[in-house]
């Protein structure tokens, strides 16, 4: 008799917990509860649901999260800079602090009118970058809102576009490899003037008679493990606080067995995008890496097991 009752008390259970997560997993969050400007408040355009960054000939601007994260995801929706959009370039980053900072970074840097903006990918571990990627979006990401997200547990690192994976950075500790998993991260964007490099390799500089250059987002997810900014915790106690444990019980969607890997669909779609999408990719850089970064042999291993 009492059977029915748990069983059905379970099942109530699971379903509330999909509902939970279904909904933890699509909600948006205003700018104001996630985010602060952390400079140029004076080029901050607040209209309605939307956020406007702007950049003219006396400054750019940029926010920070305000609370530090480990694991998880993190999603904006951003409308890139219309037309001449040269020499500017819009960072959406998430980073720690310190010299040995880990980071992953998008930069979008702009074009003349007409010329594809690029999406420059990069990761920092230890304080160490020189991991750049590019691609040419399958888009024109100044004619509407697209999304851009980073997801990341202890196994993988995945940098998506429109939920379409373009970079996977993979944990190979087993191999030595360090690993960015022991340092929380604040979540940043902003636009600025790089036209020394961003453009056609610096060739094409800002006209500032096109000034200001705007960047508008919208619908700010953060899906993640929240750490305290002020804190004593040791290392290994922000590990543990955003892991799952088996002794307490406590589970995190990120660290679901699934999610440890791409899926097969998932690595079709990355595959898609360097072959078709990719214009650079420091790995196959040979002329600045005579031998290859111990990372890179892995990718290339990716490559052919993902034909099978
Ligand atoms: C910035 O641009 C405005 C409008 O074109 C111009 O009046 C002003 O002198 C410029 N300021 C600087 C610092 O270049
Ligand atoms: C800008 O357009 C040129 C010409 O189409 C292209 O080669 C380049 O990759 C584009 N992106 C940047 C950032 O220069």
């Amino acid at each position: 008799m009492s059977r029915v009752p748990l069983l059905l008390g379970l099942f109530m259970g699971f379903v509330f917990v999909g509902v939970a997560f279904a909904a933890a997993a699509t909600a948006t969050a205003k700018f104001d509860e996630l985010f602060q400007p952390s400079w140029a408040l004076d080029h901050f355009i607040h209209e309605g649901d939307l956020l406007k960054l702007k950049l003219d000939n006396y400054s750019g601007a940029g926010f920070v999260s305000k609370s530090k994260y480990m694991f998880g995801k993190v999603t904006v929706q951003l409308k890139l800079v219309e037309g001449d959009s040269a020499g500017t370039v819009t960072a959406f980053y998430m980073s720690s602090e310190g010299p040995n900072h880990n980071e992953f970074d998008f930069e979008f840097l702009g074009n003349t009118t007409g010329e594809p903006y690029s999406v420059q990918t990069n990761v920092y571990v230890n304080g160490v970058g020189n991991r750049e990627q590019r691609l040419n979006l399958w888009f024109d990401p100044t004619k509407d809102f697209h999304s851009y997200s980073f997801f990341w547990n202890q196994r993988q690192v995945i940098f998506l576009v429109d939920e379409t994976p373009i970079r996977v950075h993979t944990n190979m500790e087993h191999k030595g490899i360090p690993f960015p998993k022991d340092q929380a991260m604040g979540v940043y964007s902003s636009i600025w003037n790089a036209d020394d490099w961003a453009t056609q390799g610096g060739r094409v500089k800002t006209d500032w008679s096109h000034a200001p250059f705007i960047a508008t987002y919208k619908a700010f997810e953060i899906n993640a493990c929240e750490c305290p900014t002020v804190s004593s915790k040791s290392v290994e106690d922000l590990v543990k606080r955003c892991s799952s444990s088996s002794s307490d019980g406590k589970k995190y969607w990120w660290d679901e067995p699934n999610l440890g890997v791409l899926s097969l669909h998932q690595s079709h779609q990355l595959m898609w995008v360097r072959a078709k999408h990719m214009v650079y990719d420091y790995c196959s850089d040979t002329a600045r890496f005579p031998v290859m970064p111990v990372e890179c042999v892995h990718h290339s291993h990716t490559k052919v097991v993902g034909k099978n």
